[in-house]
């Protein structure tokens, strides 16, 4: 048997896809992970990492590519961080995610798997993301076919894009995207062109320095309304730049609706402003859910799959199963989408969040459908459930709570309160389906698990939305 060590060099036939989204393949059963595989290719493999249990690879070359591949559609296919399954064909994708959220119940949380039922598609596979965020770097990442060239096209020192997957100080600069509009990329293009000649640097994460930072784009796919942000650091010298840009981009887009600047003064690479101007429009887009309608400003959370943000609050609805007597906590509310879609068959609802700005839209979008039964409490859930009982002399005893955290799931103590709490039924919803399935684990105790519905919001890519409806026993 080969004795696997960093270095080794490997020939290994892919089995399945791992929760990630790396290829697994088994040498006499000691699993080895594979970046940027696919079931059934014949591939060698230089291992990069050796565990007790497990190892990574990486491909050196694909001898064989799996019987079930299609061509992808992108150019930046294999660079990209953006997009890892485009040459899986889209039902094949679907049925490694509820793979996925099987397995994840069942190691993580010692669940029940036969709970979950096949993934529903997204209504569009292309173009479906109504926000992208780019990134500006001061070394662009080189394409293989550039590598050994003397005289490059495109200069090293700059580039606007996306991460090349596992590098946050890496940027491929993008020419194409398959997932949001081609009029995104048109922006991109027309952000970069200016950014690379205005004389101010991109931002550089290692020391600091840099001017330009982040582009943001929204964009509408129910109304048509595009929003873009344009995040720089804090530096007078760029206000002259930033008003030549909104002025060209406003000129040759006529269809951006409403243009911001944004200026983050943050160290961590995340594309969120501190303070923010609008220069143009109302600082806002609107979407719509059905007959809903939504507005987003720049800082707030809005699902990203507007047409699979439907059928994901559908199952939402269906999973509350109310009859209009109901009193409805919706935890983790952001804008209100839940809170306001299952409100009409509700007696009142309460949306929890944590960030002002978001809660601010999700009282204008109640006014704004109408609905007088909700309504938003500010704060951080880990201390607004210590003691509940305040919350329930205003409010009323929740028969139903919706839950829908962020990726890394409910804190430990927000889940025990509210299993303390336990109303007669939870509806989960959740993007991560391993801290789903530890925060269900602990649930358990005194829950039934009726089922778990994973709805592809992210088409060629292995995020998984599920939702996961549970009774109290
Ligand atoms: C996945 S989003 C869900 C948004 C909403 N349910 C929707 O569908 O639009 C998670 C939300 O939780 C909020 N959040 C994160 N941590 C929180 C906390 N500790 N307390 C309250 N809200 C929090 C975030 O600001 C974000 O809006």
């Amino acid at each position: 048997m080969v004795e696997l060590k960093k270095g080794t060099e490997i020939e290994l036939v892919v089995e399945n896809l791992s929760f990630g989204g790396k290829g697994l393949a088994r040498i006499n059963g000691f699993v080895v992970f594979i970046d940027r595989t696919i079931p059934g290719q014949r591939v060698l493999v230089r291992i990069t990492r050796k565990r007790y249990s497990y190892a990574e690879g990486r491909v050196i070359e694909v001898l064989e590519d799996s019987p079930q591949a299609i061509v992808p559609r992108c150019t930046h296919f294999g660079t990209c961080g953006g997009c890892l399954w485009q040459n899986l064909p889209y039902n094949e994708q679907l049925r490694v995610k509820r793979d996925l959220v099987w397995e994840c119940l069942a190691h993580i949380g010692g669940l029940p798997h036969d709970v979950v039922l096949p993934t529903l598609p997204s209504p569009q596979v292309y173009y479906y993301r109504n926000k992208m965020e780019f990134s500006f770097a001061p070394r662009r990442w080189l394409l293989p076919e550039e590598i050994n060239l003397d005289q490059l096209e495109k200069p090293r020192n700059f580039a606007l894009g996306l991460h090349v997957k596992g590098f946050y100080n890496r940027v491929l600069d993008i020419e194409e995207c398959h997932l949001q509009s081609p009029l995104s990329v048109a922006i991109v293009e027309r952000v970069r062109q200016f950014a690379l000649t205005s004389g101010l640097p991109p931002y550089n994460t290692m020391d600091h320095s840099g001017f330009w930072r982040f582009l943001v784009v929204r964009d509408s796919k129910h109304t048509g309304q595009i929003l873009v942000e344009l995040i720089t650091a804090s530096n007078r010298s760029g206000v002259k730049e930033i008003d030549q840009l909104s002025s060209l981009l406003l000129a040759e887009i006529p269809e951006i609706t409403t243009l911001v600047h944004g200026i983050s003064t943050k160290k961590a690479q995340i594309a969120s402003a501190d303070t923010r101007n609008v220069i143009l429009g109302p600082g806002y887009i609107e979407e719509r859910l059905g007959d809903l309608q939504f507005r987003i400003s720049s800082g707030s959370f809005f699902q990203t799959n507007s047409q699979a943000s439907k059928i994901l609050l559908d199952q939402v609805l269906t999973g509350c199963s109310l009859t209009g007597s109901e009193v409805v906590w919706d935890l983790y509310c952001g804008t209100g989408t839940m809170a306001i879609g299952v409100a009409s068959g509700a007696r009142n609802v309460i949306g929890f969040e944590l960030i002002e700005e978001a809660l601010a839209d999700a009282r204008t979008n109640a006014k704004l459908n109408d609905v007088d039964n909700c309504e938003f409490v500010l704060g951080d859930l880990k201390g607004l459930l210590v003691d509940p009982s305040s919350l329930i002399d205003r409010y009323g005893i929740p028969d139903v709570v919706v839950t829908d955290p962020p990726r890394a799931g409910m804190h430990p103590s927000v889940v025990k309160q509210l299993a303390t709490l336990a109303p007669p039924k939870i509806v989960s919803v959740s993007c991560n389906p391993a801290t789903l399935a530890r925060d269900l684990k602990i649930l358990m105790e005194k829950y039934r698990l009726i089922r778990v519905q994973p709805v592809d919001m992210f088409p060629h890519t292995p995020h998984i939305e599920a939702v996961a409806v549970l009774e109290r026993r």
